[in-house]
């Protein structure tokens, strides 16, 4: 690898059109997101509007990140961009402007997926930080990947050595925050605001009962349900139930959801030995579900969790995907299939 070496990385999966560049010291040079307001008045994510959005914005965020980073076009060395899983239209559009940027400036092409880029997002480099063992785990450890499209326990043995240990038999836990929280009123996405509510809230005012389910998965349809159930009912006595709630029910429903996260966490240690566990994905920007790992650490456990911005979708796991990848010479044809449904890693 050259001694300065860049590699853009390319986000289109969902709502967010997002673009950035890192550097061969894992190093974030910019890191850009422009965000789809127009979901929200539809409650969720409207797939035909978000490709048209991406196709629109994605020039736009290409030269914000390469000015942002002052550099010029003629030095990125590598483009990388996300090939699945997520939702097709939005894909094919990030996937083919990758590919155009590839042929146009004769780099090489690195397609990366999604799920495995929140894992690795735990690698990117803040620049004044030196690299070591306490900013980054250690090989092997746990991963606690939540998401709006996943819920997995990964153990991560190498960069792209991972096995899935438990995930959910229904809804991801990103799903049960926002349709809970559509319940509660709440505009889309809801988990964040949820988040927000909680903040002023008596986590111990309702008592939700935690599903059972064996092993390492999860299921959160259950306890969507249950909660469902106990609203209508609580709002037949009280039409106001949940406007005069709002903040205990939401610091309630966080509380029971970062239960379940940690118990399959602890059970996930016991069953493999290992202490290093790190958080990633959107859920994981969560500050109660945040707390709750990091009072851990005062136990034997190792805890990592990505800063808020690279916890939720963002163009710079990706880089950092495309990098470690180029870096073990895994490099794709132009042809590479986009795909919407996750298989394996
Ligand atoms: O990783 P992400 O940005 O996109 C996917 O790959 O799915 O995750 C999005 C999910 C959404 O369900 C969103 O409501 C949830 O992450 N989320 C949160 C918070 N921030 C984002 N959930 C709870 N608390 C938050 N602070
Ligand atoms: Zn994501």
């Amino acid at each position: 690898m050259k001694k300065k070496f860049i590699v853009i990385g390319i986000e289109t999966s969902c709502d967010d059109t997002a673009v950035s560049l890192v550097n061969q010291n894992r190093n974030v040079l910019s890191n850009i997101i422009i965000h789809q307001k127009i979901h929200e008045k539809y409650g969720g994510v409207v797939p035909e509007l978000a490709a048209k959005l991406h196709d629109r914005n994605l020039f736009k965020a290409v030269n914000r990140a390469i000015s942002s980073a002052k550099i010029n076009r003629n030095q990125i060395d590598a483009v990388s961009f996300t090939l699945g899983p997520g939702l097709i239209g939005p894909l094919l559009v990030g996937a083919s402007f990758a590919k155009s940027f590839s042929i146009g400036l004769r780099i090489p092409l690195l397609s990366v997926n999604h799920v495995q880029a929140h894992i690795l997002s735990q690698f990117i480099q803040e620049k004044k930080v030196s690299f070591n063992e306490s900013t980054h785990p250690k090989f092997p450890f746990l991963c606690l990947m939540i998401s709006g499209g996943h819920t997995l326990i990964v153990k991560v043995r190498d960069f792209f050595e991972m096995d899935i240990l438990g995930s959910t038999l229904d809804d991801s836990v990103g799903d049960a925050f926002d349709k809970i929280a559509r319940m509660l009123g709440l505009p889309y996405p809801g988990g964040p605001k949820l988040d927000f509510f909680s903040k002023k809230g008596n986590s111990k005012k309702f008592i939700f009962s935690k599903p059972l389910v064996n092993g390492l998965n999860f299921s959160f349809s259950g306890l969507k349900s249950h909660i469902l159930q106990f609203i209508r009912k609580e709002s037949k006595k009280n039409p106001y139930f949940i406007r005069n709630n709002l903040s205990d029910l939401c610091a309630s429903i966080q509380r029971v959801i970062a239960e379940i996260l940690l118990d399959k966490v602890k059970k996930a240690i016991s069953d493999t030995g290992i202490f290093r566990v790190s958080l990633s994905g959107g859920v994981s920007a969560n500050d109660e579900i945040r707390r709750f790992f990091l009072e851990k650490k005062k136990k034997k456990w190792e805890i990592f969790i990505p800063k808020k911005k690279y916890a939720t979708d963002n163009a710079a796991m990706i880089a950092i995907t495309g990098l470690l990848k180029y870096e073990k010479n895994i490099f794709d044809p132009i042809d590479i299939p986009s795909y919407s449904k996750f298989k394996k890693f």
